[in-house]
């Protein structure tokens, strides 16, 4: 048994060790110095005899894919590009943690399973300060994770500085008071460091899908600039989670203007040439009984305000589309039936009966990725997604199909306000989402990996990791299971359910009263 997670897609154990107790003594083609470089500094420098490593690049294998040849003498890479060249060097490094620089001598031919292999993470809710986001990048790598969906913009808070709308930041990054400690919580990030985060994911062979959640999930741009609702609303940014009524107005001129201009500003710092344009939980309270919305969904022809809302990301896409770049929404986009077939789907909440809707929808030419929040939300509870089912999972939504590209796990922050708190609810879920991902169907098992599992958390501890919920822990019995998701379920209680009830009844009053003829 080798100590890599994810499990290679083929493996040999040969009798033997090579000792790399002093380290590694590497020979590689130039271009591929970043990767070699941040390798030697997993290492402290030590005296002695070094392994030697050989590293070439092959014509036969593509980008991702290495071949990794371990024996006394030195360690021989062979890699279809930088990518498949730093992913030896993980396998390596984790075979270097586990056998305290003693390595098993091993062939490995090492391929991915699935082409999009991501990981989300949302400083909306909760900010999470520059350095630990990049070592969630770290930990991506790692895992040989290579898509990084940063969720920038939510209710509570808004993210990213845009130049043209300063208020964001200045006033809509920061709410009065969280959920739960009821404390003033805060922060953004400036161009300057997002251009930095983006660099340093590129380094790490990993694209960045940034993602401007709308209509809904807008309350935070909505304080700083309050025409952008449908009622002109002053309201704060959101102080408790759950589902907000005020979204962005699709029947103002000024809402696409908007959301045009923060996109330029962030397809100039996010250059993978993908926006994610979020599409989820935007209930349409407000538009039914907005004059603006009514009048642009009579002048369209349109029958309901979901189409409506197809129509308005319809034109955000095409705005982002003429500069080559290509649009995700949350799968919430069906309900409009009218959402065009290029714009690839998140699927996070699908149920099990209508599965086969999803598989007609590649059919048709869409693209997919399995986000399902059970078992790929990682913030919720280890009962709700315990290990088992994120590393037994099928991945494909119904059979395989080449417009299925993967998968993602997604880390929300409601209930996740600090970084020990994040590592906790990541690991070892990751690790068994990244075998599911990246591994064959007939190589994972997972007896298997629990045995490789005690290596794992010795890697992880190695690496800075905070928390990690024991295997016991992150596959709780009936009783323990059971308490934990009541305590889940009584914060979530905190919703702003009653709140929406007595406000939706507001607005509807305010409005009958000033627009009494629509
Ligand atoms: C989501 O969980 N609202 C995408
Ligand atoms: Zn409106």
């Amino acid at each position: 048994m080798l100590n890599i997670i994810p499990k290679p897609f083929k493996a040999e154990e040969y009798a033997g060790k090579a000792d790399a107790g002093c380290g590694f003594e590497m020979t590689f083609p130039q271009e591929w110095l970043p990767d070699v470089q941040r390798f030697y500094s997993y290492f402290p420098a030590k005296y002695g005899k070094k392994l030697p490593v050989l590293s070439q690049l092959s014509a036969q294998l593509r980008e991702e894919e290495y071949v990794l040849d371990i024996n006394q003498d030195g360690v021989n890479i062979r890699a279809g590009g930088a990518a498949g060249h730093a992913y030896a060097l993980e396998s390596l490094r984790q075979l270097h943690c586990a056998g305290g620089g003693l390595l098993p001598c091993a062939h490995i031919e090492d391929k991915p399973r699935f082409a999009h292999r991501g990981f989300m993470l949302d400083v909306g809710r909760y900010f999470i300060p520059l350095e630990e986001v990049k070592k969630f990048v770290d930990f991506m790598l790692m895992h040989k994770l290579n898509v990084f969906h940063l969720h920038l913009t939510e209710d509570q808070g808004w993210r990213m500085e845009i130049k043209k709308y300063p208020l964001l930041t200045q006033e809509g990054s920061r709410r009065s008071h969280t959920n739960f400690g009821l404390r003033p919580h805060g922060g953004f990030y400036t161009q300057r460091q997002l251009r930095e985060l983006v660099e340093y994911c590129h380094a790490r062979h990993i694209k960045v899908i940034p993602e401007i959640d709308m209509p809904g999930h807008m309350q935070a741009a909505i304080h700083c600039y309050p025409q952008l609702s449908c009622f002109d609303r002053k309201l704060p940014v959101a102080t408790h989670w759950g589902v907000k009524h005020d979204i962005l107005c699709a029947g103002k001129d000024f809402t696409l203007r908007f959301v045009c201009d923060v996109l330029d500003e962030v397809t100039e710092i996010f250059t993978d040439g993908a926006v994610h344009l979020g599409g989820d939980e935007a209930p349409k309270t407000r538009w039914k009984l907005c004059p603006h919305c009514q009048k642009k969904l009579r002048e369209l022809g349109l029958e309901n305000e979901n189409q409506l809302q197809a129509y308005f990301i319809a034109q955000v896409k095409e705005h982002l589309k003429a500069k080559g770049v290509k649009v995700l929404t949350w799968n919430e986009d069906e309900i409009s039936g009218k959402a065009p077939a290029d714009v690839t789907w998140t699927v996070w909440n699908v149920l099990e009966k209508d599965l086969h809707k999803m598989y007609a929808e590649m059919e048709r030419g869409r693209e997919l990725i399995n986000c399902s929040s059970v078992p790929n939300y990682l913030d919720l509870t280890y009962n709700k997604c315990p290990l088992k089912a994120v590393y037994t999972q099928p991945v494909d939504i119904c059979k395989p199909h080449p417009l299925m590209l993967g998968a993602q796990a997604s880390l929300w922050t409601e209930q996740v306000p600090n970084v020990r708190r994040a590592h906790f609810k990541t690991f070892p879920r990751l690790g068994a989402f990244a075998e599911a991902v990246w591994t064959p169907d007939d190589a994972r098992n997972y007896d298997e990996f629990l045995a490789r599992m005690p290596a794992y958390v010795r890697l992880l501890k190695a690496n800075g990791v905070k928390k990690i919920a024991s295997v016991k822990r992150a596959n709780p019995g009936k009783l323990f299971g059971f308490f934990e998701q009541l305590w889940f379920n009584k914060v979530q209680l905190c919703w702003h359910g009653l709140h929406n009830l007595i406000d939706n009844a507001k607005v509807a009053r305010m409005a009958k009263k000033r627009f009494p003829m629509e």
